[in-house]
């Protein structure tokens, strides 16, 4: 039977990869890799990286994201066709590129836990194509690890909650979840819709990558800044990732 792993590389930085994800890369006959594009293009050329680091000569067969509808009347039905016509391509080319007991191997960007779709696809590919494998997983650096690394802070106050949700949903956020918030997928910049005068926030953009850049500060006093930061950093690199954190604290 053929293997599947689906390995977290970390959030950018090459020296993420724990031990036994580097074992796990040099057991692989093959990486599969979603090519998504020009825009995306330096996260490929990141998995790349990391397979010259550890593994030279493993083949990455990229495999073109299929189209998607941004602006579908459903939203959950248009993901859920998109992952199914993922789940095909993917497939198709596990079985094209691996003898039927070899190991493919998935570069997961962060950790496989955490929003992200491979452990969902894979279970497509299942139910679906008929595929049969093994899956292991070994875990990453999540973003969110990266940045309060980065910022050298703790993830949550002393006997408190932490609460991680996307930009898209943060609006719609009770107070209570917003006292400690990480906020990853945030497309615009919803911290200015959210923030009252004690919210501090911890923002950091291409984490671990040199490209690293933070910011922290009471909203009010930084929201717009790192709002026009963001606009022209994008417009730089043609992509942004950023995750934050926002934090409420006692009135200043
Ligand atoms: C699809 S999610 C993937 C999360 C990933 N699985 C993880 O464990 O971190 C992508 C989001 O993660 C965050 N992210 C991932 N890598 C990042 C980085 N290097 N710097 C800042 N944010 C990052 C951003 O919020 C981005 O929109």
């Amino acid at each position: 039977m053929r293997t599947l792993l689906v390995i977290g590389i970390g959030a950018g930085d090459p020296g993420h990869l724990t031990l036994g994800a580097i074992d796990a890369l040099r057991s692989a006959d093959v990486v599969i890799a979603l090519d998504k594009g020009e825009q995306k293009a330096d996260l490929l050329q990141a998995r790349r990286t990391v397979v010259d680091a550890h593994s030279p000569g493993i083949p990455i067969i990229a495999v073109t994201d299929p189209e998607r509808d941004r602006n579908p009347s459903d939203y959950r039905a248009e993901v859920r066709r998109w992952h199914g016509e993922r789940a095909r391509l993917l497939s198709e080319a596990i079985v094209g590129e691996t003898d039927p007991d070899g190991t493919a191997a998935f570069l997961v960007w962060g950790d496989p836990s955490l929003y992200d779709s491979t452990l969902r696809i894979i279970d497509r590919m299942r139910e679906e194509t008929g595929l049969e494998c093994v899956v292991r997983v070994i875990p990453g650096i999540t973003a969110l690890q990266a940045l309060t690394a980065a910022h050298a802070i703790t993830a949550n106050r002393i006997g408190e909650p932490i609460h991680v949700t996307t930009g898209r949903l943060l609006p719609a956020t009770s107070a209570a979840d917003r006292r400690n918030c990480f906020v990853m997928l945030d497309g615009g910049t919803t911290w200015n819709e959210v923030a009252g005068p004690d919210t501090y926030m911890y923002w950091g953009a291409y984490l671990g990558t040199p490209e690293q850049i933070l910011r922290a500060g009471f909203v009010e006093d930084i929201g717009d800044e790192v709002a026009a930061l963001k606009c022209t950093l994008r417009d730089s690199h043609g992509w942004i990732m950023d995750t934050y954190l926002l934090r409420e604290l006692d009135a200043r």
